[in-house]
């Protein structure tokens, strides 16, 4: 049996690592693994190989920046040529991304059955790029005859809500996987002492949405209620900024907001997971972020609309507000009181071994031993 997985973005890199490992370690099919190029920069991509060991992409689609639909039409045009050549038995696609899409889109149309990873998460607006995405990789997963793998029982549901009831598993979250094994090699003293800052006494911030850094009136308020919450909590920032931000900050003259120090570059999952386990809670509108801030056991302040773990903000525990600087005055004052961890949520950490097991079963290989 031969699988393709395709890769592009950041949080598909963390996801396809224990994949990957797990094919590997049980030889349970022949895997190709295809980069679109959508993250190309060396601490947006490259690390990420290194750090979790992933092996060398036998293609590299190079799709680099561009509008959606350049950056989706190119990895759909060269995603195709792939899988003509490859003519793999499935192709496993993670979240919501472009590179998603393009991957469902070529897969489809020529019959190569889908393998969602992420599948079933639902997020308002309905035209946020990610739901777009979502809602039409998950669809053209069913046209596919492929596999919608879950993290979790919110997510089965909503697909049942669309109709899609075949080939549905919950098989926790691969990104809980990977954080309960790296856990152990954390080198949180080292990454304190790197940003020279002490253990609960700063927030992580990360902010990189369209919705959030493209218009000057949402990115100031929004900038200056994360400096006014760590001013009101006697804390620091540090703000490793995505370079969609970057360039949107310089842009808008906004990069004084926080002192030098506060800003940093991209960081790799090691580090930036030390300094989560670190810190005192997150501010985020990463998807990812607020999921693992969740599973080092800190809260976060998520600033979205909506979010697609709503398990974790319909506990109490992560808190969603609007970029203004009142909603995040209010939510900073809301997160300093206690509040009960909600549990395990995601699956018990062997996400990856239960999608490889699906996959097997699935396309009639039997189970991995
Ligand atoms: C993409 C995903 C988003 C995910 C995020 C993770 C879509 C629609 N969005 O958003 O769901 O949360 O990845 O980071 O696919 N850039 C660089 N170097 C890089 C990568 C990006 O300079 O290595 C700059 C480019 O100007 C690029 C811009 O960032 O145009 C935005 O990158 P893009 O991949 O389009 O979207 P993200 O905001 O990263």
């Amino acid at each position: 049996m031969k699988i393709v997985s395709l890769v592009g973005a950041r949080p598909q890199f963390v996801k396809e690592a224990l994949i990957n490992e797990e094919v590997r370690k049980s030889s349970a099919w022949e895997h190709v693994l295809v980069h679109s190029g959508q993250h190309y920069d060396m601490n947006m991509s490259d690390v990420f190989f290194s750090e979790l060991g992933i092996p060398a992409p036998q293609y590299h689609l190079g799709i680099g920046s561009g509008s959606h639909a350049h950056g989706t039409a190119t990895a759909l045009m060269k995603m195709e040529e792939v899988l003509l050549k490859e003519k793999p038995d499935g192709l496993i696609i993670y979240g919501d991304t472009n590179t998603t899409l393009a991957g469902a889109l070529a897969a489809v149309k020529i019959g190569i059955p889908i393998i969602h990873v992420e599948a079933g998460i639902r997020q308002l607006p309905l035209s946020m790029p990610e739901e777009i995405n979502r809602r039409l990789t998950d669809h053209s997963a069913m046209v596919s005859q492929g596999m919608l793998c879950c993290c979790s029982q919110t997510a089965a549901d909503n697909l049942r809500k669309e109709g899609i009831v075949e080939r549905v598993f919950v098989v926790g979250d691969v990104m809980y996987d990977l954080f309960l094994r790296a856990q152990k090699t954390f080198g949180i003293e080292a990454a304190l002492k790197k940003f020279g800052v002490c253990e609960s006494g700063f927030i992580v911030a990360t902010i990189h949405r369209d919705f959030n850094v493209d218009f000057v009136d949402i990115l100031h308020p929004l900038l200056s209620g994360i400096k006014a919450i760590a001013k009101t909590n006697g804390l620091s920032v540090l703000f490793p900024l995505h370079p969609r931000t970057r360039k949107m900050m310089k842009q808008f003259g906004l990069m004084d907001v926080f002192a030098e120090t506060e800003l940093t570059e991209p960081m790799g999952y090691h580090e930036l997971m030390s300094l989560v386990g670190a810190s005192a809670f997150v501010v985020t509108d990463s998807g990812g972020l607020q999921k693992e801030a969740y599973y080092a056991g800190k809260r976060a302040i998520v600033v979205m609309p909506d979010t697609g773990w709503r398990e974790i903000s319909d506990s109490g525990w992560n808190i969603l507000v609007r970029p203004t600087e009142e909603s995040l005055r209010e939510a900073g004052e809301r997160i300093a009181r206690e509040c009960s961890y909600p549990g395990s949520l995601y699956g018990d950490g062997d996400a990856a071994r239960n999608i490889v097991r699906a996959i097997r079963s699935t396309f009639g290989k039997g189970p991995v031993a």
